[in-house]
């Protein structure tokens, strides 16, 4: 690396004494001002992205690659211009890089933090802030300048394969997580890239598909989280997405990335696009799409011709390099940080282990099940993915980890002692799954069958005189249900239901467990929501761990032993079946994995969800529809079961002129120290947007780790505009007179205390 910066540095030397303007010493104009057509198309074109050379009309190998293998990509430098080149790396659940290197005997491991759907189930922004600065120090010390994180599009259908690397089905929590996950890493002066912008949801042929939205869903539901990080914690960066809205590429959307980002919100940093998204590259210049990425020949040479022959107005182009250099300025390596490769992974992991915890959920805890009980130390462990834990999802949004903890390997941690005889059959069984997994993986041909996530192994029966002996050995019986999911693909509905084989399990493990008076404890490793409603009668209590990092193994033993007291709530509704989403109906359900349709592809659809997908739910998303529509569902938005109790109580809410203050006291009312996520939700009058939803979440809180009989006053501070719905006609948000309920509660179907307010005009 040093080497790399040394060089940058003697350029910059050298052109300075040419006494050429330099970044940094001269205005930016004045730099600008000396950049051919070429230059600037190279600053706004990236350099291609490794491995992808061998296309030529696709990549460009530029002269700055290989500074940081596995990163993203990286921008060119114009060394006599004193412009250093810019390395954009992978996230949200960590920094992607390629762990080891050519000809080095060190190793670039990253610590693999929770998902975003993990983090978010914390509610905890403070702890978010905490992960999101650990991030950001990796991304510092490895030589990055700006992370390709946050991702906080919303979980519009379970279905999503990326839904783990977001966050929710509400924008609030969305924008509230990410502005918090954008400040933790930014404090350590590298950049973020909040994506994609706006509308991605799903993946299925998400390069094509017109995402065909209400301009009052898009305001409301799409763009408020955006606009809630954008405002709240600028991120230097912000990634439009590959799909259409409305018929126009995202990022060659100018509504999109200059009146609402920049006029309307205030946005100051550079747009890139995702990777090889949009085909127009004037469209995106005149867009203010500032960086296309990683860029390749074909747009470097359309670039430069569109410049050389006036199709592209050169004041757009300056506008675009001058949001590029301003970036650029920021960034580490401008300012020549010497960076060590030596991030503190071992106090990183502490941080991953206990964010982990804090994000997992407890659905169920009959009979007080968990914690476990003090003389509970044999147990049986089924299920696979106990043996082998799912870290995170596949794609970019992976991390190449050092080691993942799996949940027998945290048992035994914590002091437990897994069942060795399960633990050799489980062993035998997991390799000859994990060959015929390869086997048929190698066996198809598609060529993108790679980039999609390696199937879950299938799991294995007990006979009933095996789990009799089992029952009687053990004290207690684990079952971990696994799914994993990643980028290229969405979920299938044998994905999101369980199997027939999983079920037998299930009810065989709890019959005879049941039978000799022992519980069961079910593990959902999960990438997102599954079925629950048909099987959760089944086992004693339900903990909901998300794919939770490198650490998550330990983490789940944590909470089982009671080290931990679950405190995370769901962000996304359970639904009974997945046909009660609403948007359900207009969704890719069981598409062929891997549809590229559209103009990239030289192929056009029109076909339902995967050319164009109605968002015909328009507002009611998740709660906002399961809510408003009195449909039954297995968990509730906002649901989580703590091993205390808490009451709430002297709800207040004062009117400040702009905004609201409410006040709420809670009390752990239980034996054990717990902490509380409080949840404001707003029930508005039916006016002029007629349609509204039931309630909607407009703040929330978690309070501290309150002992037993302690007492904590929350504050929340609500916005008056914050309770206000789009209006499709006036392109406008209003604010309606009338009666609003301000609820507070522990989920959004948990609603403990009321106050009416009035809004008079
Ligand atoms: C993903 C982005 C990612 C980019 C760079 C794209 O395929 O959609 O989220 O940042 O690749 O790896």
């Amino acid at each position: 690396m040093k080497k790399n910066h040394y060089l940058v540095l003697a350029g910059v030397l050298m052109a300075s004494c040419a006494s050429t303007p330099q970044l940094g010493n001269s205005s930016i104009e004045d730099v600008i001002a000396q950049m051919s057509n070429e230059e600037k198309a190279k600053l706004l074109v990236g350099t291609g992205m490794e491995g992808r050379e061998e296309n030529t009309d696709e990549a460009i190998v530029g002269e700055a690659r290989g500074i940081v293998p596995g990163a993203g990509a990286v921008t060119y430098p114009i060394e006599h211009l004193g412009i250093p080149t810019m390395v954009l790396g992978d996230g949200p659940a960590g920094l992607r890089i390629s762990p080891t290197r050519e000809n080095d005997s060190l190793t670039y491991y990253c610590t693999h933090f929770p998902v975003g759907t993990a983090l978010a189930s914390t509610w905890n922004q403070q702890l978010v802030e905490e992960v999101g600065s650990c991030i950001g120090n990796e991304v510092l010390e490895y030589g990055v300048d700006v992370l390709l994180a946050p991702a906080l599009n919303i979980h519009r259908n379970p279905l999503c394969g990326r839904n783990f690397e977001y966050y929710s089905e509400d924008p609030l929590v969305s924008g509230k997580i990410a502005a918090a996950y954008v400040k933790g890493v930014q404090s350590n002066g590298v950049g973020t890239s909040v994506k994609h912008f706006a509308a991605n949801s799903q993946e299925t042929n998400r390069k094509n598909n017109n995402a065909v939205v209400s301009e009052r869903a898009l305001r409301e539901i799409y763009l408020k989280g955006f606009e809630i990080v954008v405002k709240e914690a600028q991120p230097w960066t912000v990634m439009s997405s590959y799909n259409y809205i409305n018929g126009t590429y995202a990022s060659e959307n100018k509504w999109l990335l200059t009146d609402v980002l920049r006029d309307e919100w205030g946005f100051k940093g550079a747009v890139m696009t995702d990777w090889f998204g949009g085909l127009d590259v004037v469209a995106q210049m005149n867009a203010g799409n500032d960086m296309i990425e990683p860029g390749s020949n074909k747009q470097l040479r359309e670039l430069i011709a569109a410049m050389d022959s006036n199709k592209v107005n050169m004041d757009v182009i300056d506008r675009n390099v001058k949001r590029v250099l301003e970036l650029i300025q920021k960034t580490p390596r401008y300012h020549g940080y010497a960076y060590s490769n030596k991030p503190d992974l071992k106090a990183h992991a502490a941080v991953t282990r206990q964010s982990a915890t804090e994000g997992m959920v407890l659905l169920k805890n009959e009979g007080k099940a968990l914690p476990l009980s003090e003389s509970a130390k044999h147990i049986a462990l089924f299920g696979c993915t106990s043996y082998d834990f799912i870290a995170g999802g596949t794609g970019s949004g992976d991390v190449h980890h050092a080691y993942v903890v799996s949940l027998e390997d945290g048992l035994k941690s914590a002091g437990y002692t897994p069942d060795v005889q399960m633990k050799e059959m489980y062993s035998r069984f997991l390799e000859t799954e994990k060959a015929r997994l390869a086997d048929a993986r190698a066996k198809n041909t598609d060529p993108m069958a790679a980039h999609l996530p390696v199937e879950r192994p299938d799991e294995m029966l007990f006979s009933t005189a095996e789990l009799k002996s089992l029952a009687q050995a053990n004290d207690v019986a684990l079952i971990t249900l696994g799914r994993s999911s990643g980028e290229f693909a969405d979920r299938s509905t044998s994905n999101f239901n369980i199997t027939e084989k999983e079920r037998t399990l299930l009810d065989s493990v709890c019959a005879a467990f049941h039978a000799v008076g022992k519980k069961v404890v079910v593990i959902l490793n999960i990438t997102g929501v599954i079925e629950t409603q048909s099987w959760k009668n089944l086992p004693d209590a339900i903990l909901c761990a998300w794919m939770s990092g490198q650490e998550g193994g330990n983490s789940v033993a944590d909470i089982l032993s009671g080290k931990a007291n679950p405190s995370g709530k769901l962000t996304m509704t359970f639904p009974a079946r997945l046909e009660d989403h609403l948007s359900t109906a207009n969704f890719p359900v069981d598409a062929p994995a891997m549809v590229q349709l559209g103009p990239q592809s030289g192929k056009k659809s029109d076909e339902p969800n995967i050319g164009i997908t109605k968002y015909e739910e328009g507002v009611y998303v998740g709660y906002r529809h399961f809510d408003t529509h009195q449909v039954p569902v297995s968990y509730p938005f906002g649901y989580g079961l703590s091993y205390t109790t808490f009451s709430f109580s002297n709800l207040s809410v004062k009117d400040l002129g702009e905004t609201y203050e409410v006040s709420v006291d809670i009390a752990n009312t239980g034996q054990t120290a717990g902490k509380e996520v409080v949840q404001l939700y707003v029930s508005a009058p039916v006016g002029k947007v007629t349609d509204k939803p039931v309630h909607e979440l407009r703040a929330f809180a978690k309070t501290s780790a309150l002992e037993p009989g302690k007492k904590e006053t929350v504050n929340l501070i609500v916005k008056k505009t914050d309770l206000s719905s789009f209006d499709e006609n006036t392109h406008q948000w209003v604010l309606e007179s009338g009666k609003y309920v301000f609820e507070v509660g522990a989920s959004s179907k948990d609603i403990m205390l009321k106050e009416e307010i009035n809004i008079t005009k």
